[in-house]
């Protein structure tokens, strides 16, 4: 019998840390004009003040991995706490099943998720956005590899 796995990823960002935005991006666009819808226009404001800020302000740089070392600082263990990932695995359906070649299609949604310190943002300065959807690869991303079973 084989199993084939279909996989699916879904990216949270933990962003609990409350940080003091200084230095805001003074947006000149008015996308409730642009967009034609003043809630919409609102959020985009808001998102895009948001990735100004983290992507531009400060430069994040998704080479750098946010996992800190005890090196060389000599901090303990207390001091800095351990980087850990969480993964779930949700079985989510059966899309073929083929008797004849003893063949299983199955599909699998993996959540992963971390705290990335660097991207970490206080809504209220933000018009109350807390989520942002980004790409992927805008950020760094723990290295994982799930094979065939
Ligand atoms: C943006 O445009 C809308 C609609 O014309 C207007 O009501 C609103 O005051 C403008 N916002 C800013 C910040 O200028
Ligand atoms: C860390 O400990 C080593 C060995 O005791 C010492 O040589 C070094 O200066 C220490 N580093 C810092 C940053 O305190
Ligand atoms: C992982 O899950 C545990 C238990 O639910 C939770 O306490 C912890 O904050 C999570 N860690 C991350 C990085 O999300």
């Amino acid at each position: 019998m084989q199993i084939n796995c279909h996989l699916s990823f879904q990216l949270t960002l933990v962003l609990t840390t409350i940080f003091d935005v200084t230095n805001q991006q003074d947006t000149t666009l008015n996308w409730t004009e642009i967009v034609g819808n003043e809630k919409l226009g609102v959020f985009y404001e808001n998102t895009q003040r948001l990735y100004f800020e983290l992507f531009e302000r400060r430069a994040y740089k998704r080479e750098l991995s946010p996992i800190y070392s005890l090196q060389p600082y000599n901090l303990t263990a207390q001091e800095v706490p351990r980087f850990n990932v969480n993964i779930t695995l949700a079985y989510v359906k059966v899309i073929e099943l083929a008797a004849q070649s003893q063949e299983i299609d199955q599909l699998f949604e993996f959540g992963f998720e971390w705290t990335d310190p660097r991207l970490q943002w206080n809504p209220d300065d933000f018009g109350g956005v807390s989520k942002i959807w980004l790409q992927m690869d805008s950020i760094w991303l723990p290295e994982n590899s799930i094979s065939n079973a």
